[in-house]
Formats: structure tokens, sequence, C-alpha cells
């Protein structure tokens, strides 16, 4: 049990310390298969040894349980922002104003930092340990996100011992962000799963982070730099702030720099916005801040600014053009969206010729129109997206757009879900959303039909050879002949691939149902759960919830895809078809699924029904009896002879608090 113990404190160590030398110092020294063998051993021992749990390990990293409604947190300092210089006379002038206040003609040194584009945040640590993470709010109150900001990997939960040690309240600032690349397969990953993707990074970490289930923020790619105290902690200068955090494992960014004088400052912000497309994030300038800590203190601020720093901006890279059109597709859940079609133009090394305009609500606020002139940008360097509309160029006889009353493919009604964006066509056999469910049912993360892609399954459904999924089972070779260029040989391997689908694992076929907000991972935490679609159709709108990782959102469109009587339709005929997916094990993550616990004695926080109904609901078993094949004996106060048979037998031991522990992790 000693080894055990040590083990698992040793993993956590070099967890942590291998985090900190990934997102602080920027120099992994693990390959990523290494670290994930430590991750996963650690997993194992705590699953093993829940007496050892503690809410700090870097397993609990998860998200707990999902908030009604985000708290409210006092910041002890406001938040200020920050005042913009969009040239450099202006950014010089910013310099002369702090030499006039202060009465000074000497050279002023400056810390520049990269402008982040994300959410400002603050965190407060106590004795050295994460107590309240927040939002900037409206600067003097934000959101409690601490749950959802412990999930950042970035973020240690724990400080680090420096030296110097961290004061014993240390109220930080920084900025939560996405990486580009992060960005991208984010939302490529939304888009599989059926969700809304993101207009660009920023929305997309703000998405993230103010999210009621922290288990969905634990699924976002965040990271973090920190560049701000709220308390004062008696430092002399900005950039002794950037000695110390780091030594607390509170990740800065590399490029920020000290200058002497605004001469050079301002030259750092030319080289930074040089290199600006190679930067792994998004910035839209650089922070100017005055290092020296009196200097700030004698400058103060005014009307909520800051008077000793100023955001020198970046030209937003641009572009002009024109709307020739705007379209509208559907997608696999029916939703609209528009889409501009623009005459092509250079942006940012490449030709854009389309770009989203999300939803009505986004159409609304832009006013944007076809035939307009807009000025477009690229989000995430990407995703080309319409900023604003360049209203003196419109023409007299333009009309605002409207979203089409019916389907612009088959022509059924199309209604907006009350609280949702999007407008949808209600015709679940739309042949925009068939076509749509059916790539999605094939695609290398369903069902893996290999060769049914696009363009085949574009001109089975328009040819009427296959109009739904369970379609796909009944497909023959002639059906296949009657497609383009189409031999023998490809249409036997088509009928292979289709038959080899029929036994994939569970996951893959709750993935390839296409339930709304159920990707990937949540398909195999559903799968790990239950052994038979019939099992998990049957499972009442509670009981969902209860599962870790499946927050109420995810438990409604469970509910909502299984009460729909054509979905029923289409698994019964899949089942009918000969589709049989073969369960998966049990995860190996949670402590409790796949164990045998035996209650005795009286528990004080839960009835025994309620104990028993959280047990079963993490996937674990309740039995009367001791035997070799328990693995936990709960005792409460007066606990009888199960006890002792459980301590006769080696079974494990646990208290009512050991028990909650293991329920609750975070
Ligand atoms: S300093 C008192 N530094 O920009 C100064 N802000 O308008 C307050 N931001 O809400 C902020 N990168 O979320 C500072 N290196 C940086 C920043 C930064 C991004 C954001 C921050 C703030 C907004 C200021």
């Amino acid at each position: 049990m000693k080894n055990v113990q040590t083990r698992i404190d040793e993993l956590r160590r070099l967890i942590v310390q291998h985090d900190h030398r990934y997102y602080v110092l920027d120099s992994p020294e693990l390959e990523d298969a290494e670290y994930d063998a430590l991750f996963r051993e650690l997993v194992q021992l705590e699953s093993a040894h829940p007496e050892f749990a503690s809410s700090d390990s870097p397993t609990q990293r998860v998200g707990g349980r999902p908030l009604d409604k985000f708290g409210q947190i006092r910041h002890s300092v406001p938040m200020l922002s920050l005042e913009n210089a969009f040239s450099e006379e202006e950014a010089r002038e910013f310099d002369e104003r702090i030499k006039r206040f202060l009465a000074t003609k000497e050279e002023i040194a400056y810390v520049i930092e990269p402008k982040l584009d994300g959410l400002g945040i603050e965190l407060v640590y106590e004795s050295g340990r994460l107590v309240s993470g927040s939002t900037r709010g409206d600067g003097e109150v934000g959101e409690d996100v601490t749950q959802n900001l412990k999930t950042v990997r970035a973020i240690p939960l724990r400080l680090r011992a420096g030296p110097p040690p961290p004061p014993p309240r240390l109220e930080v600032r920084g900025e939560v962000f996405m990486k580009r690349n992060d960005f991208l397969a984010l939302n490529e990953r939304q888009e599989a799963e059926g969700e809304k993707t993101f207009a660009n990074p920023r929305n997309a970490a703000a998405g993230s982070l103010r999210q009621l289930d922290p288990a969905i923020t634990a699924r976002r790619p965040l990271s973090a730099y920190f560049y701000g105290l709220g308390a004062e902690i008696g430092l002399a200068s900005h950039w002794d702030l950037f000695q110390r955090l780091p030594s607390w494992g509170l990740p800065t960014n590399p490029l920020n720099a000290l200058c002497p004088n605004i001469g050079e400052a301002v030259e750092s912000y030319h080289r930074l916005r040089e290199s600006r497309a190679t930067l792994p994030y998004e910035s839209d300038g650089v922070v100017f801040k005055v290092n020296d800590a009196r200097l700030q203190r004698r400058l103060g601020e005014v009307s909520r600014h800051p008077r000793w720093a100023i955001a020198f901006k970046f030209p937003s890279e641009e572009a002009v053009t024109r709307i020739k059109q705007i379209q509208v597709q559907v997608g696999r859940t029916g939703a609209l969206t528009p889409v501009a079609l623009l005459e092509p133009v250079r942006l940012g090394g490449a030709t854009v010729s389309r770009a989203t305009l999300h939803n009505q609500d986004e159409i609304d606020r832009k006013d944007a129109r076809a035939g307009d002139w807009v000025f477009v940008k690229r989000a995430g360097d990407v995703i080309p997206e319409v900023i604003r509309v360049d209203l003196g160029r419109r023409s007299p006889g333009s009309r605002p757009f409207k979203m089409p009353d019916s389907c612009p493919v088959c022509g059924s009604v199309v209604v907006r879900p009350e609280g949702e964006a999007a407008h949808r066509c209600v015709n679940a056999g739309c042949p925009a959303q068939v076509k749509e469910r059916i790539r999605h049912y094939c695609s290398r993360d369903g069902m893996d039909i290999e060769g049914l892609g696009d363009r085949f399954v574009d001109q089975l459904v328009d040819k009427n050879l296959l109009k739904d999924v369970p379609g796909i089972y009944t497909l023959r070779a002639e059906d296949f002949f009657k497609l383009d260029r189409m031999g023998e040989k490809l249409a036997q391997n088509f009928l292979d691939a289709i038959g080899r689908s029929k036994s994939r694992p569970m996951d893959r076929f709750i993935f390839a149902l296409g339930i709304r907000h159920v990707g990937d991972h949540l398909s195999r935490v559903l799968a790990q759960r239950f052994p038979s679609i019939e099992r998990l159709e049957a499972t009442p709108l509670e009981d969902l919830q209860a599962i870790r990782d499946i927050g109420p959102e995810v438990a409604r469109s469970l509910r909502a895809f299984f009460e729909q009587p054509e979905n029923h339709r289409m698994i019964r005929a899949l089942i009918e078809r000969g589709v049989r997916p073969t369960p998966v094990k049990p995860p190996v993550d949670s402590p409790i699924s796949g164990k045998t616990f035996v209650l005795t004695g009286e528990l004080q926080q839960w009835s025994r029904e309620e104990a028993e109904r959280q047990i079963r609901e993490a996937g674990g078993r309740v039995t009367s009896t001791v035997s070799r094949k328990t693995d936990y004996v709960v005792a409460g106060t007066h606990p009888g002879t199960k006890a002792k048979k459980a301590g006769d037998l080696g079974v494990r031991i646990l208290q009512e608090s050991d028990l909650r522990k293991l329920l609750e992790p975070t």
C-alpha cells in the first residue's frame, strides 16, 4: 500500500512538472505518448485505490457537476480596460502625456506584450491553492467560472514554490484564449458532431469558458497567459512580475519584452506586427505598460483606463468585396445557414469567395444584403467572415435578407425553435438532411463505410436509390451500376464495406446516429455505459443527467432524439437489416464503474437509496452480500457483520466521505 501511495505521489508530481514544462516553460521534455502513459498509469492507480483520491490530482481536471447559472465574484480591485492607439503618432503622444503628467524629461521604460484576443480572467490563490476564478464581467463583478477554469491545463491548481515563495493571497490576471490550430480542430469536431461552429478563436474561447457544464469546457483546447495583478504584492516593476509568475507555475507570454524607451517599444511593435501571421494565436495589437511600479501608482487611472498603459492596435487584415448572393444551406440537423457568395478577393494570402453569415440574428446585426459592398476578414486566418457593410455604397433597390419560410431544398416549412439562433427545416426526409445524415453515418468516425463519400451519396440520393440511412443495407450491386463510372469491382467493394460496417463497436454506432451534441467522446462515454442501444433508448432523462460527462443539454438532446418516432424506426430498421454493434468495455477512467459495492451501517448524509442510486449511475453495482467479488464495502455508523466479513476477506472498506469523494471528484 505504501508503494502505491508513493507511486501515485510521484506520478502526480511528474505530471504537474511536465505540464509546467509544456505550458509555462514552453519546452516539453516528454513525447505526448510518454506523457499519456504516465497519465494513464495514474488514472489506473487512483481508480484501483480510491482511498488516495485527491481533489488537486491532475486527473481531476475533468469538470464536476454542471451549474444552473454562474455565481458572481466581486474583484477586490476593479479590472480596467485599455485605451487604444491606432498609429505611431498616437503611441508617441501616449509617452508625451505620461512625461507631462510626471513632469519629467527622462525616458520612460515600457514592458511590451502581445495583446491576446481572448477573455480576461482573474484567479485567486490562497496559500498556493486555486480558490476562485472569474471573468472580467463589467470590471467590478465577474462571473464565477472557477470549475471551468480548473479544467484548463495551463492553469495550475497549486502554485509552485518559487523562489521567492508566492504571497499568502495572490490575485493574478490574464487572458484565456484559443490557439489558431486548436480553434480549427475544434470547429472541425463541432461540425462532425452537428454542433455550431465558432466564428473566430475569441468566440470559441469565450463560449468554451462560459459553459454551465464544466465537462464541456474540459474538452475545449484553451490556453492562458498571465500579465497582471489585482491587489498589489509589493513588486518594484511590472517586469518583476514576469520573473515571478513562471516561478509560481503561471504561464507568461515569451514574447513579452522590456524596452528602455518609447522608441524601442515602437520598434518592437513593428517587429511583432511583421510576424503577426506566424503567431500561434490571434493578436490584435501590442500593449505598452510603464515598467516602474512607483510611476504606475503616480499615474493612476482615468475613466476606467490606467494612464500607464495603452493598446497599440494592429491594422486588421481586411478586404473589400461584394456579396453576389446570399445562399441558404441545409445541414444534417436541418439547420439553415446563410452563406454570402462573394466576388473573389485576395485576403491574407488566399482567395476568398464565400463567407458564412451564421444565422438571421448575425445578418440583422450587420444588415448584410445581396449586392452590398462589405469588409471581410479571416477569422482564425481561415474562415472568412463579413465584418461590416459599406452602407455608403448600397444600391437603392436593396432589400433586407430574410430567411426563407420554406426549405430551399425540399420546400417544407421552416421554423425557428424558441431560444435558438437557427432556423430549421422540419422535414426529416429533406434530401439535404438525408444526404448529410447518410454522409455522417458512413464517415470515418461513424460506421466507416469506405468509399461511400460525398460524390456517391449525392448520386444515390438524387437517383432515388437511397432515401434514408437504413437504405444503405438494402443497396444491391444493380443499384451501384446506375452510378457514374461504376464497375463490378468497385460495386463489390462497396457491398463488402457495407457488410463490414454491421459489426462496428457501439460507440461508432452511437456517433453515426448523428444525435445533436453527441460527438466521439460522448459516444464513447455512452457506449461504455450501455451495452445495447435499447438500454440507452429506454433510459430516462434524470438517469442520463446523472452520468458524469453528460450535461443537461446533452441529456435533453438524447431524449429528444429517441422520442422522435422516425429515429426509433430508423434504429429498428438498422437492427432488422443486421446491424449489430459490438459492446465496448466499461471505462477504466472512472473509479466506480464496473466495481461492486456493499453498503452497511447508517449513512449520515445520504439515504441508503440515494447512495445506491449514485453508485449505479456512476456505473457501479450494488449487491447485498460481501464476497471475494466485492470491491468495496461502504461502512456507515454501526456497521454490522458485513464490515467484519470484509475485513476477513481483505475487501477494502470505505467511509461515507471516501464514497462521496469517489462520486464527486472535484
Ligand atoms: S492589461 C489595466 N495586457 O485586453 C490593464 N490586457 O482592453 C488591463 N488583454 O480586458 C489589461 N492582452 O482582457 C492587458 N497583455 C495584455 C492583454 C490584455 C489582452 C485584454 C484584456 C483586457 C483588454 C483591455
